[in-house]
């Protein structure tokens, strides 16, 4: 049902209360003077009555009937009265207008029984004798303390009833103009008032839409006024409330996303509520897509599924460590999960907190490979030295050439330990400086470097008849530690001659690439397999244990040469064809460029 607008009842309601007021209040005055004219005029009759009364004089008898009625009748036109006179009986005696013989009896008429009872009788009613509406009025003619007759005079009430008609028009039209002015002003009010209800209800509909910066007009009415201000109130503290609400939004999301632990939260149906940036990354999830939907059908791990699973069910923390397979690769995520409670402690979902330890994960097992590694390497001279020293302890040494020989092999053993060690402890302190950025860089050009490297190496190769040629050219400056750039170099060469044929050529160059300074050392040996390139720069990684224990390899020579290029800020590189050659480079950035410095 459409419901009537606020200005119809208003109005409606404000022209009833003034008919009603108009109408009740005309009919008050009217009934009051209508009272007041019959009042008076009962006054006046009872006046002219006992003027009559007194005029009768002390006997009635004496009056011949025929002269009181003549009497009656010059009196009534004299005062335009009707005078009545009735005997005890009831009998008409004398009327000023009518013949009394042709009168009914009047003892019956209510004013005569009043008056014949010894008072002042009134009554206003049809006169059945001049058929119009008259006021009566008796008074009683005592003689000898008993009544006598009755005088009675009556006024037809035709006057009174003209001026009463004459107000009633008067009132009408008054009521009629009033209820027009007031209907007018009613209607101009209830317009305005109307008018203020619409503007505070868009108001406060603009509000409901979102739209606090709208301020309502205030009124200079209190109700209106107070109304208006509360609401514009309203709208500022939900718009600081609001405001306070979105930027407490911004900073959590801001905390979530640029946190480097992935976190998803679920509520009690296992709903997605949050995931941030980084559990998006690791987990390979669009973040917006994740919004809302089940936690299976986002992670399609089972395990991470179970975690979230057991958080929600149980109060305890719970933390284990997940294989995540990906397209790039697997993952180990360490995840911690727990349930979220709201402040009165009821769980309202859970939370996980998720840690990409695959990095560390791999240090670890390289940091157990290595351990491993060093002493598989260490265990075969010890085992050598102790097996030859018990083999002499045991009478051998009384064979003075086995002696000889057994304790060769000794001290050859005891070189390899040492040259383990040595490099072993190469390699941490160039690692240990590195961290430290302790590694002096000072500018030089690598002639020297490069002159002196070569000549370390010149025996061996003599001795392999292999001829190492070095072009010293100067190409460029760049920041360089001698003393370690020249093991570096030593080593790149001390591999080229180990694995290379007895006189093939060892060739060191210098180039200016792009920025860098390149070292390079070729050979045409023996080759590297394509599958081992990745791995060569390892601690003890070799391609053929067999052999590069043959010529005494340790497998730390290239990890050395990695580690001392990249706390020069530069890097290595290899190209190798099997059984034709290979070329290691050493890259390091160039300060100045030879010729321009
Ligand atoms: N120029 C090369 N030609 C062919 N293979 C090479 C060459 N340089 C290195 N390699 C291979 O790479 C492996 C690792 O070299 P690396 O220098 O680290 O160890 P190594 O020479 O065996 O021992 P060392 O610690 O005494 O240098 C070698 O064992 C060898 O198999
Ligand atoms: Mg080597």
């Amino acid at each position: 049902m459409a419901r009537p607008r606020l200005f119809w009842v208003l109005a409606a309601s404000y022209l009833v209360v003034v008919l009603l007021c108009t109408v009740s209040l005309g009919w008050y005055a009217i009934r009051s003077v209508h009272n007041f004219a019959v009042d008076n005029t009962e006054k006046e009759l009872t006046l002219r009555a006992q003027l009559v009364e007194r005029q009768l004089g002390s006997s009635l008898v004496q009056w011949h009937p025929r002269d009181l009625q003549e009497f009656l009748r010059h009196l009534g036109e004299a005062s335009t009265t009707r005078y009545t006179i009735v005997g005890p009986d009831g009998q008409v005696l004398a009327d000023s207008q009518s013949d009394p013989s042709a009168m009914e009896n009047h003892g019956d008429r209510p004013e005569v029984r009043e008056a014949l009872a010894g008072r002042t009788g009134t009554a206003t009613r049809m006169s059945p004798t001049l058929r119009v509406r008259e006021t009566y009025v008796a008074v009683p003619l005592f003689r000898h303390g008993e009544v006598a007759a009755v005088i009675r005079a009556a006024v037809p009430l035709t006057d009174v009833n003209r001026a009463v008609r004459s107000l009633y028009i008067h009132v009408a039209v008054s009521a009629g103009i009033i209820a027009v002015v007031a209907a007018a002003l009613g209607l101009y009010l209830s317009r305005r008032l109307s008018l203020r209800m619409r503007l505070i209800r868009d108001g406060a509909a603009r509000l409901a839409a979102g739209d606090f910066h709208h301020t309502i007009e205030s009124s200079r009415t209190q109700e209106f006024g107070a109304v208006a201000e509360s609401l514009n109130a309203m709208a500022r503290q939900l718009d600081q409330k609001i405001r306070a609400i979105s930027d407490q939004k911004n900073e959590r999301e801001a905390i979530l996303s640029s946190m480097v632990e992935g976190v998803v939260a679920v509520d009690t149906d296992e709903r997605v509520i949050t995931m941030n940036r980084a559990a998006a990354a690791l987990l390979g999830v669009d973040p917006s897509l994740a919004q809302r939907r089940s936690i299976q059908e986002v992670v399609r791990n089972p395990d991470l599924q179970r975690l979230v699973g057991q958080a929600l069910a149980h109060d305890e923390p719970v933390e284990e460590e997940i294989l995540l397979r990906t397209p790039a690769g697997d993952r180990f995520l360490q995840v911690n999960g727990s349930s979220l409670r709201d402040t009165d402690g009821r769980g309202i979902g859970a939370i996980a907190v998720l840690n990409d330890v695959t990095r560390l994960k791999a240090l670890e097992r390289m940091r157990r490979e290595f351990v491993a590694n060093v002493s598989h390497e260490i265990k075969t001279p010890v085992t050598a030295i102790k097996g030859f020293a018990e083999t002499l302890l045991d009478g051998a040494s009384d064979d003075p050439g086995a002696a000889q020989r057994f304790l060769r092999i000794i001290v050859g053993q005891a070189d390899r330990l040492a040259l383990i060690v040595e490099d072993l402890l190469a390699l941490s302190s160039v690692e240990q400086a590195k961290e430290g950025d302790a590694i002096e860089l000072r500018e030089a050009g690598m002639g020297e470097v490069l002159q002196a490297a070569v000549e370390v190496c010149e025996p061996k190769a003599l001795a392999k008849g292999i001829t190492v040629r070095l072009d010293a050219s100067p190409v460029g400056v760049a920041g360089i530690n001698p003393p370690l750039l020249e093991q570096a170099v030593a080593n790149l060469i001390d591999n080229a001659v180990k694995y290379s044929p007895e006189g093939s050529t060892v060739e060191v160059t210098q180039r200016l690439v792009a920025g860098e300074v390149v070292i390079c050392v070729r050979d045409e040996g023996i080759g590297i397999a394509r599958e081992h390139l990745p791995h060569l720069f390892e601690r003890f990684y070799r391609v053929d244990k067999a052999r590069s224990r043959a010529v005494g390899g340790t497998g730390l020579g290239l990890a050395i040469v990695k580690h001392i290029a990249e706390a020069h800020h530069g890097r290595v590189s290899v190209e190798s064809t099997p059984g034709k050659g290979s070329v290691f480079c050493i890259h390091l950035p160039a300060v100045t460029v030879a010729g321009r410095a």
